[in-house]
């Protein structure tokens, strides 16, 4: 049976993100240490449970190798990998929608381990969490990594831009490019108003669809009419800089995403780094150790 704190989800491709994450937030904490004025917290907005589960396929026996059974294999999730993270951040925040994922981070929390840190559950929608909090919070004394990994486009621009105000925030943004295949339909007559709706609320601007889309017209032969038909022409790697760009009209630092692809080799995400301070010594700080990251991870894909 399932236990509370199973969550399973992709193992490759998840594999990859969390290593950038864990290397970052060791790194960035080691970096700032050297700077105790500032309190180094962490912000998880889609945190999951800290656990995962990975099925581990078996194989037949054959000449030359045994049979091997599957396994399930739990691993750490990013809430876990932040509270293990050496030297420690002062204070985690987890937000996450579900019960049952809510109750699982209660639960990590409160192990032996963790239990005399400051961390703190918010439970509910995290677009609303952080617009409607992080302004609150007193940035002169501290600084911060947020962790924005949602399965799709739950993102809504009004959350990028109240980060971009708190001028602390280092921001791991991992963006669904299958989700914007998905909303961003190949013929324009399928897209709806929710579809457009879902995509403007997440790029923060309806010019998606001028950027993306061409008239398209064809003679109806039947009726001697012409139907005005548009198509998307934007390639996947347009759609990728398109929220580039704009994700680059928002803060001072956004680096060129790493690219993410499932087992079967289809890209899925594109995970962006940055920055929404603008001082060159938080970049100083920051970029090289991010920059080294997504270099690494290139190599290793
Ligand atoms: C991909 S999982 C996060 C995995 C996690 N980062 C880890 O490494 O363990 C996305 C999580 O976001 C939660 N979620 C979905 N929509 C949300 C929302 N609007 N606000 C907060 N959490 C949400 C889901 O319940 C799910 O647990």
């Amino acid at each position: 049976m399932a236990s509370i704190g199973d969550h399973e989800f992709g193992s490759g491709l998840t594999d990859l993100k969390l290593s950038i994450i864990a290397e970052y937030l060791q790194r960035y904490n080691t970096a700032l240490s050297r700077q105790p004025f500032f309190e180094r917290w962490y912000f998880d907005a889609f945190a999951g449970t800290g656990e995962r589960t990975v099925r581990l396929s078996g194989s037949a026996e054959d000449l030359l190798n045994e049979r091997v059974e599957e396994r399930i294999e739990r691993r750490r999730g990013s809430a876990r990998i932040a509270l293990d993270t050496i030297p420690q951040f002062h204070r985690c925040i987890f937000m996450e929608q579900k019960k049952r994922h809510a109750l699982a981070l209660e639960a990590l929390c409160s192990e032996p381990s963790y239990a005399s840190r400051k961390t703190f559950v918010l439970r509910g929608d995290a677009n609303r969490a952080i617009q409607d909090h992080i302004q609150t919070v007193n940035w002169k004394k501290a600084r911060a990594v947020m962790f924005l990994d949602p399965y799709g486009m739950n993102v809504e621009w009004q959350t990028l831009e109240a980060i971009r105000r708190t001028e602390a925030i280092d921001l791991w943004y991992l963006v669904s490019l299958s989700g914007l295949y998905r909303q961003a339909t190949h013929r324009g007559s399928a897209l709806d108003e929710k579809k457009r709706a879902a995509l403007s609320r997440m790029l923060g601007t309806p010019a998606w669809e001028k950027a993306w889309y061409e008239e398209d017209r064809q003679r109806d032969l039947l009726s001697m009419l012409d139907s005005e038909e548009t198509r998307r022409t934007a390639s996947l790697d347009l759609m990728e800089d398109f929220v580039l760009q704009r994700l680059r009209s928002l803060f001072p630092t956004v680096l060129e995403p790493l690219r993410l692809k499932n087992d079967r080799n289809a890209p899925m995400f594109s995970l962006f780094f940055a920055m929404s301070n603008p001082s060159p010594a938080a970049a100083r700080v920051a970029i090289p150790i991010a920059q080294h990251i997504l270099t690494q991870a290139r190599r290793r894909r």
